[in-house]
């Protein structure tokens, strides 16, 4: 059976009170709607229709989303019935629909599996669940076990506002359903609007069974319509990221203090202790440790890699063994081999740096490309920049740079050399060579 996909993302979000349409509010780093599209995207036999209003183009700029998805315009919101009945000329000949809103990021795809294998011909599916605050949501009117209508906060009566089973928004029909029940819609309602709820009334009507499937107290249907909401869905989102971690072998000094941003793979027996951000397109490999108040930001570390506290790590490559701060920030641009140490205070920019090489403290690499068992001092600095282009500066392996050298780009260090402490090196230096680019010192008797 083909499966049509409608996601609702029209809305502004007022109470969201953002300039930033609702749906692309971010959730652990990504859009809102972007959480919907990738769930729904795991799907078999499904095509994706996504409803949106005046932000269309930022909307699509900001989301990815599968090539054959169609982009519906709905040109005024009239309301969610109005926003699926936009997406009707689209729907396939005998495929089953399912409505998702683009603010509710936390459905899990067994559960959407789990809604659409209970599709027949004729029927209704809703998610609905409970909850001790169901201000706000759609109430869930049963007569027995019989769902006969749903009733929005603004028109229930206080009787209905008592009732804890609330509607999720997500339901699945048949589209022939849909266009059947759509046109009919009315918005003589407390909002003015076309609820895509009523339709729920219409299949009774026309004796049509109703399957809710109530997943009781679950977090997964909640939706976000302010800041508040969104802080709840953000807290329970990375809870759920960090457990699904824990199941998978990573070790947290606390699963509440750690966030993660974007798209993240961790190997087994990594530690991560608190305050750690991961952003973008991670991936740690297994037995790393990342030490407090790190960031790493797409970035891939290798095997044993150990990032010591309060060190940025971005748009980088660390290899296995390697060992990066206190106190360092990588990248971005950084591709280090094995076994490399960037210690204390140290800042490599778009450079290259071969196994076994150690900039322990204090120094500035940019541009760099630097072999291997290269013993970088305590203050050097890669002069890189003047004024107008940045220039490479090529450190060949087993050179030795003393501490506080300036070594000015464009330049070579030759193989096994060796810089003078304090020198500044305008000058390339051949193979095992000892350069000294500092004024002699001078004794002189005190007065
Ligand atoms: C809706 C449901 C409510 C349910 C709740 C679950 C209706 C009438 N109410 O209320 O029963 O409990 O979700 O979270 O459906 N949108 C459009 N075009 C429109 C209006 C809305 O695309 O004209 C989109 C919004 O961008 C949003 C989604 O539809 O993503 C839901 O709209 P929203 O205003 O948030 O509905 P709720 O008031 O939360
Ligand atoms: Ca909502």
């Amino acid at each position: 059976m083909n499966v049509d996909i409608i996601i609702l993302a029209a809305g502004q979000g007022k109470r969201m009170q953002s300039s930033l349409p609702k749906v692309l509010q971010s959730l652990g780093g990504k859009p809102l709607l972007q959480h919907v599209i990738d769930t729904c995207s795991k799907l078999e036999k499904v095509k994706l229709h996504i409803v949106v209003g005046s932000q269309k183009k930022l909307i699509q700029s900001s989301i990815s989303a599968p090539k054959s998805t169609n982009w519906v315009v709905q040109k005024n919101q009239l309301g969610t019935g109005h926003a699926v009945k936009q997406a009707l000329p689209s729907l396939r000949p005998n495929s089953c629909s399912v409505v998702l809103y683009g603010d509710g990021p936390l459905v899990k795809l067994k559960t959407l599996k789990r809604l659409i294998s209970n599709i027949t011909k004729d029927n209704l599916s809703l998610l609905t669940f409970e909850t001790t605050s169901p201000k706000g949501l759609g109430r869930i009117i049963r007569q027995g076990p019989r769902v006969m209508r749903i009733a929005e906060e603004k028109d229930a009566t206080n009787a209905e506002k008592k009732i804890k089973e609330v509607n999720s928004g997500i339901l699945a029909t048949s589209s022939r359903n849909l266009k059947n029940w759509l046109p009919k819609l009315k918005n003589n309602n407390a909002a003015k609007e076309y609820y895509l709820t009523d339709i729920v009334s219409f299949c009774n009507l026309e004796n049509k069974k109703i399957k809710a499937i109530n997943l009781g107290e679950s977090n997964e249907l909640l939706g976000a319509n302010d800041s508040q909401e969104l802080q709840i869905l953000e807290r329970i989102y990375q809870k759920e990221m960090a457990n699904s971690f824990l199941e998978n072998g990573v070790k947290f000094a606390d699963v509440n203090r750690v966030d993660f941003r974007g798209e993240i793979s961790i190997g087994k027996n990594v530690f991560i202790d608190i305050n750690v951000i991961l952003e973008g397109n991670v991936s740690i490999a297994k037995d790393c440790s990342i030490s407090a108040g790190s960031i790493i930001k797409d970035s891939q570390l290798g095997i044993e890699v150990k990032v010591k506290p309060y060190s940025v790590i971005e748009n980088s490559k660390i290899g296995n063994n390697s060992s990066i701060g206190p106190f360092a920030h990588v990248g971005p641009g950084a591709e280090l081999d094995k076994k490399v140490e960037v210690g204390n205070f140290v800042e490599v920019k778009r450079s290259k740096i071969s196994q076994k090489t150690k900039a322990k403290h204090l120094a500035y690499i940019g541009d760099g490309i630097i072999e291997s068992d290269v013993n970088i001092g305590a203050g050097t600095i890669f002069v890189n920049y003047d004024g107008k282009n940045k220039n490479k500066t090529r450190v060949g392996s087993k050179a030795f740079i003393g501490s506080n050298s300036s070594l000015i780009a464009p330049i070579v260090v030759g193989k096994n050399s060796m810089i003078g402490a304090g020198s500044v090196i305008t000058k390339s230096i051949p193979e095992n060579k000892l350069a000294l680019g500092r004024s002699k010192q001078r004794n002189i008797a005190k007065k």
